[in-house]
This record gives structure tokens, C-alpha cells and sequence, in this order.
């Protein structure tokens, strides 16, 4: 029988564990499987190159310190959808084809895909508009992806985040002011929430649940009242202001992303009372840092069943984390059903229990 040959792509923000995903991959596809394994470099956009962009992996590409380290050693792209790709003269044209037929030029067996809902969603008509076998592992600091109650990089995100909470409290206490940790998430409050929890926070600020900067004030009163002069809130990257426009952040490149909120919710806090305030926006830190055990461990776990599928060709599934062991879903599965923090969601009733504020009439 011929040796099967498969492709790794990453796609869409990196995140810590996308190295331990790589590492598992290979292993399994090596020494289960005797596969040859190749990387292709910096998402979709290595299929567009030609040659494509590609590097065979061996052994030697993962000793030492890769399992360990964040990001992704393959590269990654979050710009550009293929089919309404920006030129140099800023039309959007289709360059599906490309990827398309890169793909073929590799004659692969199958292609497993490292990406978030977003990327997903791209690779996923791709392999349909283009007969192309892919299996997907999702990816996300924002652990938004429904179809799976934990993404790579989630944990390593809330460990950041934690951390920073540890760090900012000493320097809270010490000047009696209020410490504000804003934190990355997309339109999920879930980074905020599981670390606020962690980290001890007064108040967590999520984009799903509406707050007031009155309610701020009053817990901020209340803890005064216990002789308690200074407090730590994180804030979700997408919650918005009172008036509920969004705080974005416009980039040289005309690129809008998320940020900024903290800084307006020190803003006016130290309009309405006399608390002083000091904003940290946490940012890709979040996405770098090595990752945690338990990514690496969902990331080995994921790398290893996604080989299997390919190896049985079940295509266009996605691996998901459920009830303590990995299962596999279709992809479109995968993809519509987007998990945001609800009311329900324990994490939120402990939150409550705690005392700490996250928001108004709830
Ligand atoms: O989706 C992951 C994420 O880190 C979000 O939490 C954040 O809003 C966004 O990506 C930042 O994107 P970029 O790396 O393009 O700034």
C-alpha cells in the first residue's frame, strides 16, 4: 500500500497549545500510521504560493523546546478571506482557486485544519468547492466554538489573565486604587469570566450582561463601607459603553479590532467619584505565552483523533472535547453553534455567590 501523505495547516489567530497540536499530529500519523507529515506555512496563504509553501516534518522538528513554546511555528494568517481577497489596489478578488489547486499539487490524502470558527467556516467551502478532505481542530482563546466545552488556547488565555490579576492586586492594595484588567474574547465573555473567578476580581464585565457605571459605583461603595480602599475589575474586550456603541481600535492598515473599553470605564469611574483607577490591557499576551498543561493536553488529545479520522477517512469532521474525552462532530456542526456566557451558566451564579458585581438586575 502507499504511504498516505497529509498536510497541517494552522489558520486564524495563533494561541498557545497550536505547537503541542503539530507535535501530536506528527507522532501519530508517524508511528501508528507511517504517514509523511507536511506544514504548510502561514495558513491558506502557503497553498497560494507556488511552489507551495511547505516544509516536511521529521523527528528533529520536534525536539526540544516546541511542545512548550506559544503560537504556532508554521505561521497563521487572520486577514484575508480567499474568496474576497484584497489586492494591492484594494479590489477584492476571488483567489480560492489557488488554495484549491495548491492543495491538489501536494496530492494529499487529507489536510487537517488548526482554526476557529472563522477559519472553519473558510476551509469548509473550500474542501466542498474544491474536493478537498479536511478534518478540523478548533482553536480559540475565546472558546466560543459550541461544539466543544474547551478550544486549544483557552486555558492558556485564563492563565495569563489569572496571573495578571495576581500581580495587579499587590500594586491595587498598595495605593488604594482600583486596577482594571481588560482582556481579549471576541464577543464572549468567557476569558473575563473564568479568570475574574480565579483571580479574585471585585467586578467582571462581560459583554452578554448589561452593567451601569451607577452599579459600579455602588459596589465600589460597599467595599469602602467594609474598609476595603482598593478593588480589581476586568472588563471583556467587547463590552460596550453605557450609551452601547463599541470601543474599537483603528490600526495604520484600516483594520478595526476591538479595544479600549477599560480605558473608558476608568474614565468614568474617576469622573463620578474619587477612585483612582489604572487601566492594563492584557492583549496578545494571551495568545504568545506557553501554554498550560491542560492545552497541551487537549492539544495531544485533538492531534492524535484527528489523524485517526483521516486515517479512516471520515472527512469534514471536527474533534470536540465532551464528557472527559475527545468525539467527533461535521464540521457544520461545529461551526453554528456559537457559545457565549449565558444567565444560566454556572460560572456566572458563582460569580453572584462571591459578591462579585457583573451587572445590573440579574
Ligand atoms: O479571536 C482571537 C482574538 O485574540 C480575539 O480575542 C481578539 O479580539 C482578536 O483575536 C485580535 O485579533 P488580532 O490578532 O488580529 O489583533
Amino acid at each position: 500500500m502507499n504511504k498516505k501523505k497529509i498536510g497541517i495547516l494552522t489558520s486564524g489567530g495563533d494561541c498557545g497549545g497550536l505547537n503541542a497540536a503539530i507535535r501530536s499530529i506528527f507522532f501519530r500519523a508517524k508511528n501508528m500510521y507511517n504517514m509523511d507529515v507536511f506544514g504548510i506555512k502561514d495558513g491558506t496563504a502557503g497553498l497560494m504560493q507556488r511552489p507551495v509553501s511547505a516544509i516536511q516534518l521529521s523527528y528533529k522538528t520536534f525536539e526540544g523546546y516546541l511542545l512548550r513554546q506559544g503560537g504556532t511555528f508554521l505561521g497563521s494568517t487572520n486577514k484575508g478571506n480567499p474568496y474576497k481577497f484584497p489586492n494591492s489596489s484594494g479590489e477584492f478578488i476571488d483567489r480560492s482557486k489557488e488554495i484549491i489547486d495548491g492543495y491538489h499539487q501536494m496530492k494529499l490524502d487529507g489536510l487537517i485544519i488548526i482554526g476557529g470558527d472563522g477559519s472553519m467556516q473558510i476551509l469548509k467551502k473550500l474542501a466542498k468547492d474544491g474536493n478537498m478532505k479536511i478534518v478540523a481542530i478548533p482553536k480559540t482563546i475565546d472558546n466560543d466554538v459550541g461544539a466543544t466545552e474547551s478550544s486549544i488556547g483557552f486555558h492558556t488565555a485564563v492563565d495569563i489573565a489569572t496571573q495578571a490579576l495576581d500581580n495587579l492586586q499587590s500594586t491595587a492594595a498598595s495605593h488604594s486604587r482600583s486596577m482594571i484588567l481588560e482582556v481579549m474574547g471576541r464577543d464572549a465573555g468567557h476569558i473575563a469570566l473564568n479568570a475574574g473567578i480565579a483571580g479574585g476580581a471585585d467586578i467582571i464585565l462581560i459583554p452578554e450582561i448589561k452593567y451601569s457605571i451607577r452599579g459600579l459605583i455602588k459596589k465600589l461603595n460597599e467595599m469602602k463601607k467594609n474598609n476595603i480602599q482598593h478593588s480589581l475589575i476586568v472588563v471583556a474586550e467587547a463590552v460596550k459603553k453605557e450609551d452601547g456603541t463599541r470601543v474599537l481600535h483603528k490600526y495604520m492598515d484600516g483594520e478595526k479590532r476591538l479595544g479600549g473599553i477599560g480605558d473608558y470605564i476608568a474614565e468614568q469611574l474617576m469622573k463620578k467619584t474619587d477612585v483612582e483607577c489604572r487601566v492594563t490591557t492584557l492583549g496578545h499576551v494571551q495568545r504568545g505565552a506557553p501554554p498550560t498543561a491542560s492545552d497541551r493536553i487537549l492539544a495531544s488529545a485533538f492531534g492524535v483523533y484527528a489523524v485517526d479520522l483521516l486515517n479512516q477517512e471520515k472527512f469534514d469532521r471536527m474533534v470536540a472535547w465532551k464528557d472527559r474525552k475527545v468525539i467527533d462532530v461535521p464540521i457544520d456542526e461545529g461551526i453554528s453553534t456559537y457559545k457565549n456566557v449565558e444567565r444560566k451558566d454556572s460560572l456566572v451564579e458563582t460569580a453572584l455567590s462571591l459578591g462579585i458585581y457583573i451587572g445590573d438586575n440579574i
